[in-house]
């Protein structure tokens, strides 16, 4: 009756914003990321039938309201594809700072998803486990598969034909790095569910985000196929701020970033064109990652010190899919 699993975060290439279905977290368009082998959560998992509620800590801390109110949603689908009800104590460990835009709910619902599965002793293949995971955050789908993966968004109404697969494994291209800036340990004001409602439902942009969405995927997974190093940093880069157009355009306005991730954004500009190969690219918080090469990442990382605001630096490669582990938290 208990599990427990790791999973990596994700960083989306061609990224995923805007939902067809909110209950069954189906997307509006598909996307294309790379799992990272710096970031991970562990979860254990431990269903028990003296408990009268489940409880969760993270980072060794109680969990918030909406945080348990979340992973217990999670739970329930769990617990009626198994027909159980019992309840569960759930513990889970980040190496990084959670909702601050670091992809901590792909990894954390990857982890979750493969660890309460096994505590009930189900052994889910990896699709079922995308398409499960994709219940508790949707890209937390692309979590369970290592190296480079592409999320369908399918077209099914009841989500069937909605998963991820593995487009490369992790081991194609390892000369290809990212390196995750964090600039702020705050967590995010505003979740990117709510956040993609809002955008979908206001912005006069959404519909030119859709119109290019198929184009920036196509290209995104050439170029991981080719190892073809600026076309992908290219269509990630710009990829990243038609969806942040998106949201700047949302009412009421959502500006994900901080003053120091615009100068980030700028400093990357300027040391492309003083010739290192490097593309930004941010999700919904202030956070900037920077797609290189093994060759540069040591000179990126060193100027990237030298930015106003940046508190930490980690030199990313592509990782392993969601796993268990054999020493749980409890
Ligand atoms: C901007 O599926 O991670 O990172 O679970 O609410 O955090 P939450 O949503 P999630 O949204 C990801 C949005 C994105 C782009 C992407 O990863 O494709």
């Amino acid at each position: 009756m208990k599990a427990t699993a790791t999973a990596n975060a994700n960083i989306a290439l061609a990224k995923y914003w805007g939902q067809r279905d909110i209950a069954l977290t189906l997307p509006a368009n598909s996307s294309i990321s790379m799992t990272l082998d710096g970031l991970s959560t562990k979860t254990t998992v431990e269903f028990s039938g003296g408990l009268k509620q489940d409880s969760l800590k993270i980072d060794g801390h109680a969990a918030s309201r909406e945080e348990i109110a979340r992973t217990s949603g999670f739970l329930d689908i769990v617990r009626k594809m198994h027909g159980t009800q019992i309840f569960a104590r759930v513990e889970s460990e980040n190496n990084f700072p959670k909702s601050a835009g670091l992809a901590s709910s792909a990894s954390g619902f990857a982890a979750l998803a493969l660890a309460a599965t096994r505590a009930l002793g189900m052994e889910l293949d990896a699709i079922e486990l995308s398409k499960l995971a994709r219940r508790g955050s949707g890209s937390a789908s692309r979590s369970v598969f290592g190296g480079f993966v592409e999320w369908k968004k399918g077209s099914r109404e009841d989500g069937s034909d909605c998963y991820a697969t593995p487009i490369a494994p992790k081991e194609h291209w390892p000369e290809l790095k990212m390196i995750v800036a964090v600039l702020t340990k705050k967590e995010k004001a505003v979740s990117s569910e709510k956040g993609m409602q809002l955008t979908m439902s206001t912005s006069p942009l959404y519909n030119a985000w859709l119109g290019s969405a198929d184009s920036d995927l196509e290209a995104a997974r050439e170029a991981i196929l080719e190892k073809d190093f600026n076309g992908l940093g290219k269509t990630a880069e710009m990829n990243c701020l038609k969806m942040h157009s998106t949201m700047l355009t949302t009412e009421p306005h959502l500006i994900y970033w901080e003053p120091e991730t615009i100068g980030l954004m700028k400093g990357i500009m300027g040391l492309r064109e003083d010739g290192v190969e490097c593309y930004f690219t941010i999700d919904a918080g202030p956070q900037v990652k920077v797609l290189c090469l093994e060759k540069d990442a040591k000179r990126i990382v060193k100027y990237l010190s030298f930015l106003p605001g940046v508190k930490e630096t980690r030199v990313c490669g592509t990782g392993e899919g969601a796993r268990i582990a054999k020493q749980g938290l409890f």
